[in-house]
């Protein structure tokens, strides 16, 4: 019998595969005993039974082939919420949470509070929902965040995998979210024209040759959620042409990219016509994501 304490010096093993290896283990093993990490350093002695430290070891096999923590637990932490996830999806990633937490102050910007307001008052006093697309839902993160924040947005979900979608709509049931319509399709096609106040995107844009796809964890992830022709630029160039026969007058597309494509992206989006471009990076002054409004 090992305790507590001896399975986790017992992961040592991981120390080879994951710089976070002791975190790796605690994570793996409070899953295995389906408890805490606080349980974990509350009770170092306690003796584990046979079927959780089977059920750890077979997670640390796992973690030593490489395979990404998310996936083994079969879920991760995105915004204020907790996401199942699936090898048919990507790993939400804490970047994308710029994407939201910028969609969130536009939304919540005077436009579109005054554009409510002139909805409401031509509409026989209803409010009408906001419409927001996001494309490329995956496990649905950025629709779900946008959907929890506020019950009059009304969110579409658009993935071309049919698994990730059947994954999406679990996650929405799951947080009990009812704002949200899911669609298969491929980016914009068969939606409806001038429809949305809003677009949101993290497309695939990793170019094909990129020596990180043989790298760590993204070994693991679909490679229709990460990689895109024309040097990683060429979902993005479909999606901004696209959008703008989707988007209302004045609305927004906001979308994710690489590190290195902040300037093929203003450039992209100046050409098909969106203005007040901007790019935004994180706190450590990485560029993330850009948004465009189409006025025309
Ligand atoms: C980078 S992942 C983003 C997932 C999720 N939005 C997130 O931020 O974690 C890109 C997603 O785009 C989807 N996708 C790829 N090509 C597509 C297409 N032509 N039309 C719609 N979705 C597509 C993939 O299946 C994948 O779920």
């Amino acid at each position: 019998m090992l305790t507590i304490k001896q399975a986790l010096e017992e992961a040592g093993q991981l120390q080879a595969v994951s710089e976070s290896w002791q975190l790796d283990a605690e994570l793996l093993l409070a899953d295995a005993l389906q408890s805490s990490r606080e349980h974990l350093f509350t009770w170092p002695l306690q003796e584990l039974q046979q079927q959780p430290l089977n059920v750890f070891r077979s997670h640390c096999q796992r973690r030593l082939q490489g395979e990404p923590i998310a996936y083994i637990l079969g879920s991760r932490a995105f915004w204020d919420f907790e996401l199942q996830v699936n090898h048919h999806v990507l790993i939400p990633r804490p970047e994308t949470e710029l994407l939201v937490e910028s969609a969130i102050a536009l939304l919540r910007s005077d436009q579109f509070q005054v554009r409510q307001f002139q909805d409401r008052e031509s509409q026989d006093h209803q409010s009408p929902a906001l419409q927001i697309l996001d494309l490329g839902t995956g496990s649905g993160a950025i629709a779900l965040a946008l959907a929890r924040e506020d019950q009059n947005w009304q969110l579409t979900a658009v993935d071309i995998s049919a698994e990730a979608l059947q994954l999406a709509r679990k996650n929405a049931d799951a947080l009990k979210l009812s704002n949200i319509e899911f669609r298969q399709a491929s980016w914009c096609d068969g939606l409806p024209a001038n429809e949305y106040d809003m677009i949101v995107a993290n497309p695939p844009y990793i170019a094909a040759d990129d020596e990180h796809l043989r790298e760590g964890d993204i070994r693991f992830e679909p490679l229709m959620a990460l990689v895109a022709e024309e040097n990683g630029l060429a979902d993005i160039r479909q999606i901004v042409r696209q959008s703008r026969d989707f988007l209302k007058k004045d609305s927004w597309l906001l979308i994710e990219h690489g590190y290195n494509q902040q300037d093929e992206v203003a450039a992209i989006l100046r050409a098909a016509a969106y203005s007040n471009i901007e790019c935004r990076k994180d706190l450590a002054g990485i560029a993330r994501m850009s948004a465009g409004q189409f006025l025309a």
